[in-house]
């Protein structure tokens, strides 16, 4: 059963110093047992205040490559692009943030293909995985539709894939590409990071209903050994 630690703070701005420095020792740790280090960081809106913190942290930067959880099949610099978002504040440091969806794809599927192929020359597993949980209960883009079994249960070899969430979600209607369920559970180090009451009871009923949960997050967590660390605020 997975090991799961909730760290509750009293607002997001304590929540972003403390997942700032957590993410900051386990890269620091990744570097000194590796040389380098490769992470996978949520998109959204949650965790960026804690990324601008991480981006003051004295690092050797060129050895980290940084690659969304999950992406949206736009164009680069599109608002919707998470790795424009990381871009923006790690490139400056000098990490390698590296985008996972091509810019002339025919389609979503084609996408998945692209980012899964590109995935497979990063060291693995991951050294990290920072996931945010939507309020139905998505994590990275493992959305209810088409392609979630696929997400969830295909090959342990599967890093990356095209998924169309349906319903399409109202602050992203678009096609994305998404860790697979096998990408995160394997990472070295996995943690949550989310605000809000709501998102916080449906990440408790989908920690508890594990591998039946109607939470995918609940789905992509259940029989993760490791322990994972929960920042939340209010
Ligand atoms: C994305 C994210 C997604 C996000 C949740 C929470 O591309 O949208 O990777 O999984 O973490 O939707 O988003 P907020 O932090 O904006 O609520």
């Amino acid at each position: 059963m997975t090991e799961i630690e909730w760290w509750d703070y009293d607002d997001a701005g304590e929540l972003a110093d403390a997942v700032a420095g957590d993410v900051q020792f386990v890269i620091e740790s990744a570097l000194d047992a590796r040389g380098s280090a490769v992470i996978a960081l949520a998109g959204g809106k949650t965790p960026f205040p804690a990324y601008e913190k991480l981006a003051k942290a004295k690092l050797d930067w060129k050895k980290v490559t940084i690659i969304p959880t999950d992406e949206r099949v736009v164009p680069l610099g599109d608002p919707l692009s998470n790795v424009t978002a990381l871009a923006k504040i790690f490139l400056p440091k000098g990490a390698r943030v590296m985008p996972i969806v091509p810019q002339a794809v025919p389609d979503y599927k084609a996408a998945g293909r692209s980012a899964d192929a590109l995935m497979q020359d990063l060291h693995w597993p991951l050294d990290f995985c920072l996931l945010g949980v939507g309020g139905d209960g998505h994590t990275a883009s493992i959305f209810p539709g088409p392609d979630f079994d696929e997400a969830l249960n295909g090959p342990k070899e599967r890093r990356a894939l095209g998924v169309m969430p349906d319903p399409l979600p109202p602050e992203a209607p678009v096609a994305r590409v998404t860790l697979s369920r096998a990408s995160i559970v394997s990472a070295r180090a996995v943690m949550i990071a989310l605000t809000g009451t709501a998102k916080r009871k449906v990440l408790e009923q989908a920690i508890d209903q594990g591998p039946s949960s109607a939470y995918p997050i609940g789905r992509v967590l259940a029989d993760v050994e490791l322990p994972i660390d929960i920042h939340w605020a209010p």
